[in-house]
């Protein structure tokens, strides 16, 4: 990263996503910055914490926003709005959220499993942010079944997160793109009955942790991860996934990105067990944004302390 020369600066949206990312590695390093303080980048693209006056941005870590030096574009606001939570994560050690997109009746993908594309091209790239501001990216085993993806990030420049499959009975082939394509490390969760003593899924190593009737507990999963060293765990589905997540209050944060599309039957979005009264609803602090022709919903589910 070049210096920035007085009196020529301009926070552009290059700039502003390297800072990003320069600071969720910072935070996920348990160096998390205090107070208020400048942040830019130094000459290798890591974060330098200056004098406020001397900041791209001036980050005030308890308020958790940021202050831009002179007037900022539409894109740059929003790119620090929009991250800079996921960024900070929460006041727990492990940060966990989860993103899905999904049509307005509610699917993310027809009943076959086709899911390219509910939502459009700036949401698969929101996606690739999350995946670049996360240590592991946590998929089912019907996503990787189904879609066969490489979960590593593309989009936008970032590093790949950790892979991570959760296939309780080992059902999967070995076959599929990230148990053989070594572009980042990978691991299946799967139920200790399943593992039967195998260490390995093609190049991915196997992670057996204690299930309740085939049920692998998100927490238990969270917990697994944690003991590796992984601080921010982004699942990124697919609604069963998600849903089970959600259900055991394993999730900080839940992004819910509806495209304009009626799907019809087919592989429902988020599905929690039934309620009596709408008082018993989960009812998260919201915000919404705008990405293209798409409405982002981000909610928060825990409290910050
Ligand atoms: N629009 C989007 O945002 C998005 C994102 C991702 C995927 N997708 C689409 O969604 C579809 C797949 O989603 P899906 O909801 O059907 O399935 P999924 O969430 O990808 O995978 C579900 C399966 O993963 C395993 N699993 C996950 N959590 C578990 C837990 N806590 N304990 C035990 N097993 C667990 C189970 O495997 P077993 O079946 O072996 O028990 C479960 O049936 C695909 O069509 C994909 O294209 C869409």
């Amino acid at each position: 990263m070049q210096p920035v020369p007085e009196g020529t600066f301009v926070l552009d949206e290059a700039r502003a996503w390297s800072l990003l990312r320069a600071l969720s590695r910072t935070v996920r390093a348990r160096r998390r910055p205090l107070g208020r303080v400048g942040l830019s980048l130094d000459a290798s693209g890591g974060l330098r914490e200056v004098a406020p006056e001397a900041g791209w941005v001036v980050l005030d870590a308890e308020r958790r926003e940021v202050a831009f030096r002179g007037h900022p574009s539409f894109e740059v606001a929003e790119l620090f709005d929009l991250y800079l939570p996921i960024c900070l994560g929460g006041a727990r050690a492990c940060f966990t959220f989860a993103h899905l997109g999904q049509s307005l009746d509610g699917q993310i993908a027809t009943a076959s499993g086709a899911s390219r594309y509910v939502t459009g091209p700036e949401n698969l790239r929101h996606m690739h942010r999350l995946r670049a501001l996360s240590d592991a990216v946590l998929v089912g085993a019907s996503t990787v079944e189904r879609d066969d993806p490489q979960l590593t990030t593309r989009l936008v420049p970032g590093d790949n997160a950790l892979r991570v499959v959760v296939d309780p009975r080992l059902r999967l082939s070995p076959n599929h793109r990230v148990f053989q394509d070594g572009a980042a490390p990978t691991l299946v969760v799967c139920a200790a009955s399943a593992a039967r003593g195998a260490r390995r899924l093609g190049e991915a190593e196997i992670v057996p942790i204690e299930d309740a009737n085939g049920e692998l507990s998100p927490r238990a999963i969270v917990g697994a991860l944690e003991s590796r060293g992984v601080a921010w765990v982004f699942v990124e589905g697919g609604g069963i996934t998600v849903s089970r997540f959600l259900a055991a209050r394993a999730l900080d944060r839940v992004q819910v990105t509806i495209g304009s599309v009626f799907v019809g039957s087919g592989r429902a979005g988020i599905v929690l067990p039934a309620i009596d009264d709408l008082g018993q609803a989960l009812r998260p602090k919201t915000r919404r944004f705008l990405l293209g022709d798409d409405v982002l919903f981000d909610c928060e589910l825990r409290p910050e302390a």
